[in-house]
């Protein structure tokens, strides 16, 4: 995308010897189970928390930046990391905008605030010291990927993501962060990088989206295989003579991996990464990030199978909300009926969507609920996800304030653990038969 971009700026970032160790089998670097939360309305925000995003940047633009640090620094910062030790959460996913690569922001018609990688840095150290590791999921696309949502960036009726130009500006953020990942040493918890975050659910309206499923894929072992990460996939190589890319090109499965449109990606990346001042390094880590997608049955209309894309480890993701409706007819029983008898990982393991975990989930309802039913809607609710890899809970906390009205007693996992509703070691509930008079012999849908 950057017209001084060349092959020998890329030859000299993608300098490397090749190590010889073999990639672990499995999800490298993901807990067993994950018991997880969002750090949501961080790095992202969402309009029920502040003004929107976008809307803010262009209204302020001289004191956006400042504006915007002082809320990454108090939003998310040492005590909400020690909460979250303290209450045993081992993984979080960090919702991130495109624009947290600079550079790939248009400044003539896109609006938002600069700074955020080094409040990425900051927090992943901090979570990292407590032994948390991290998914960065890639939320708010270039162009805009979901209607009329605020999670998107910017609250437009016209997704523009669905493009090749915009595609290919979120696979040379890809190649960036899969980069520092595995040599910026504030990254070394991070474990998997999810593609899309909830593309629109109607595949007819999302052109390309299978075609940018490989292309992510690729571009992701690409960049790893040129920071010597170890690939089961790749053929393997000689060294190339004093980190020269240019001289390792012909040497290259190029037809399989190596694409002209993966190609065009490493040679952009490269040279935001010498903007960003990346020293030319191996991997520190050795063992390839996890590639995440949402799941096949996320969308509908013949969707395409993030399945088919895979090459090495790859974890797939699913979101629940019964508040938005729906899923179950609005009442507790209802509630409970569905979600023990919930069929998702099933029906996505027979599709090679595995392992499924929950990526977003709370205990909102669309009824009043009391205390009682709030701790038998999280108890239930974990039980089903932990069938799956595990459960990451939207969001880690709400603001408590009167204009968020009680949004955090059901939104907000901290405040759901001092309520009681969520148990305070997240591997355990408080009446593990809570399914028991709800289980149906037709399982729901
Ligand atoms: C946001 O959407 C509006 C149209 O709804 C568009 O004019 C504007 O350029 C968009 N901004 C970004 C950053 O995509
Ligand atoms: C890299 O290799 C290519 C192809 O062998 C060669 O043309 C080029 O001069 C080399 N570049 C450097 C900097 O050695
Ligand atoms: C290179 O890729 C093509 C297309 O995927 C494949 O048919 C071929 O076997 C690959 N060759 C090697 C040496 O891996
Ligand atoms: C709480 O709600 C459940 C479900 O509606 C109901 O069965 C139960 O009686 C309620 N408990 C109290 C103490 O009100």
């Amino acid at each position: 995308m950057r017209a001084t971009s060349t092959l020998s700026q890329a030859a000299a970032i993608w300098s490397f010897i090749l190590p010889a160790v073999l990639a672990v089998p499995g999800l490298p670097g993901l807990p067993d189970k994950i018991y997880g939360v969002n750090l949501g309305s961080w790095l992202v925000l969402e309009s029920w928390m502040l003004p929107q995003e976008c809307a803010f940047a262009k209204a302020f633009p001289d004191t956006v930046d400042q504006i915007f640090d002082g809320h990454w620094t108090s939003w998310f910062n040492q005590p909400d990391v020690d909460a979250l030790k303290a209450n045993g959460i081992n993984t979080v996913r960090i919702p991130l905008g495109y624009w947290i690569v600079e550079a790939l922001v248009d400044r003539a018609t896109e609006f938002y605030p600069r700074g955020g990688l080094a409040q990425l840095r900051r927090g992943l150290q901090q979570l990292n010291a407590a032994g948390i590791v991290a998914i960065l999921d890639h939320h708010a696309l270039p162009g805009v990927a979901a209607v009329n949502q605020m999670f998107a960036g910017n609250c437009t009726s016209t997704p523009m993501f669905y493009t090749d130009a915009n595609y290919h500006r979120a696979l040379i953020w890809t190649s960036v962060m899969t980069t520092l990942s595995h040599v910026d040493s504030a990254f070394a918890n991070v474990v998997a990088i999810e593609a899309v975050n909830e593309p629109i659910m109607d595949a007819t309206q999302t052109p390309g989206y299978g075609n940018f499923q490989q292309n992510f894929v690729k571009v992701l072992r690409a960049t790893e295989f040129l920071l010597g990460v170890p690939s089961p996939g790749f053929p393997a190589l000689p060294a190339p003579a004093n980190g020269n890319f240019t001289a390792m090109l012909p040497n290259v499965n190029i037809s399989s991996i190596f694409t002209a449109e993966v190609l065009s990606v490493l040679q952009d990346a490269a040279s935001i990464l010498v903007e960003l001042g990346v020293i030319p390094a191996l991997s520190h880590k050795r063992t390839q990030l996890i590639t995440n997608f949402m799941d096949v049955n996320w969308q509908f209309n013949d969707p395409p199978n993030p399945a088919a894309a895979a090459n090495g480890p790859q974890g797939y993701d699913n979101h629940l909300y019964y508040v938005f409706g729906g899923v179950a007819d609005p009442n507790p029983t209802a509630y409970l009926i569905s979600i023990c008898n919930l069929p998702r990982v099933q029906n996505d393991a027979a599709l090679g969507n595995s392992p499924l975990w929950f990526g977003e989930w709370g205990l909102p309802v669309q009824f009043t609920a009391n205390d009682t039913f709030l701790t038998q809607w999280a108890d239930a609710q974990k039980l089903a996800y932990s069938k799956g890899a595990g459960w990451i809970f939207w969001n880690f906390k709400i603001e408590k304030s009167e204009l968020a009205e009680d949004r955090a007693r059901e939104w907000s996992y901290l405040e759901g653990v001092e309520l009681g509703f969520l148990t305070k070691d997240p591997s355990q509930v408080h009446d593990p038969n809570v399914c028991a008079p709800y289980i149906t012999a037709t399982p729901a849908t």
